[in-house]
């Protein structure tokens, strides 16, 4: 299958308070047309920063290394034109927030006749009757009265909904859902993610899926990507992730995982804190909380390995495959090991 989405060793850094700091560190990964990839971590891993940089919509004054490319040309190399019709066609964002990206004081109508009559010169009738159609395919009812409404006067299941719809209208090759569904309730978040799948296939759009929930991933994401401050700690099919991660950070948040059918906003927190990719330390990020690891740990930046159908960061692979979650001394025990020495220290 060819890529349509190639991402090789990017570097990201974002200048704050006068100097340049990383927020991702050599990501590297492919995605294929019509096909979904899952990006999972704390909050601060990089997961918007990757989508964001996808779309070139990075903060001014940012330094990028590194490749991205779609279908084949740089994203970084277009110029104005190019860059302008990249984003109108080619790739389409879906926000958490979906109220924050309207502007209160337009109506739906002009919010979705906005583009194609600015990308496609549609006279307004025309562009009134598509936008018309749009919102019947997302399954919005009465669609004449919501296009006069303005965003206030729409729940936030709906208001989604019409995202989805501004997001398809242009029929782009991919889409970027950045938690499309964190902030709607449960039953609003299986009908828009139902909703995004069906858009998806009826148009064979590929997707690159934000999710802080691994059960979600699982179900929706042929593959999964799971980033921890900034870097790649391993990739694989979404279901394998749960049975056989090949990470100690990913047997973390599986672990540290709800029970199936509990959503929540965020991962629960697994032992220590989170790094960001400016602090991380050389070698493997997570070598701090992490239960398993050796000196060696600490040393450069790990490679990724291939492990059966997946990826992994983690430099004591495959000998630890399949003894992550059972026999695992777990992040808690780690921590709870550290603090015995320390104390064993302070009687000394
Ligand atoms: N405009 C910015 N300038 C500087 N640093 C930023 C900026 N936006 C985000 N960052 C930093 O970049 C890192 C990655 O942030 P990002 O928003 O990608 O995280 P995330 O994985 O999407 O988290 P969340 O789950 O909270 O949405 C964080 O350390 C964050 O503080
Ligand atoms: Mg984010």
């Amino acid at each position: 299958m060819n890529a349509l989405l190639e991402v090789e060793d990017l570097t990201v850094r974002l200048p704050v308070a006068g100097e340049l700091r990383t927020v991702l560190r050599d990501v590297s990964f492919s995605l294929a047309e019509g096909r979904t990839l899952g990006l999972v971590g704390e909050s601060g891993s990089g997961k918007s920063m990757t989508v964001r940089t996808v779309a070139r919509l990075l903060p001014d004054g940012a330094e990028v290394a590194g490749r991205v490319r779609f279908d084949g040309a740089d994203v970084f190399d277009l110029r104005a034109e190019a860059l302008r019709a990249y984003r109108a066609k080619d790739v389409a964002m879906v926000f958490q927030d979906a109220r924050a990206h309207t502007n209160p004081v337009r109506t739906i109508g002009d919010f979705l006749t906005e583009a194609m009559r600015l990308n496609d010169r549609m006279p307004k009738a025309v562009a009134r009757g598509r936008a018309r159609e749009l919102l019947a395919e997302v399954g919005i009812s009465d669609p004449e009265r919501r296009l006069r409404q303005y965003p206030h006067e729409l729940s936030g299941g709906l208001l989604q909904r019409v995202m989805i719809a501004a997001a398809v209208a242009a029929r782009p090759r991919l889409v970027l859902a950045d938690e499309p569904t964190t902030a709607l309730d449960v039953t609003t978040q299986a009908e828009v993610m139902g909703l995004l799948r069906r858009m998806q296939r009826e148009y064979g759009m590929a997707m690159l899926f934000i999710t802080h929930d691994l059960e979600l991933a699982g179900a929706v994401c042929d593959e999964t990507i799971v980033l921890y401050a900034g870097r790649v700690m391993e990739r694989q099919p979404s279901t394998r992730l749960h049975e056989d991660p090949l990470h100690p950070y990913t047997a973390a948040l599986v672990r540290a995982r709800p029970e199936i059918g509990r959503r929540v906003e965020r991962l629960p927190a697994i032992a220590g804190h989170p790094t960001t990719a400016y602090e991380a330390p050389d070698g493997c990020a997570f070598t701090p909380r992490c239960g398993f690891a050796e000196d060696r740990c600490a040393e450069g930046a790990p490679p990724l390995l291939r492990v059966g159908e997946g990826l992994t960061g983690c430099v004591r692979m495959p000998g630890l495959r399949g003894r992550l979650l059972s026999s695992a001394p777990t992040a808690t025990t780690a921590a709870s090991a550290t603090a015995a020495a320390s104390d064993e220290e302070v009687q000394r």
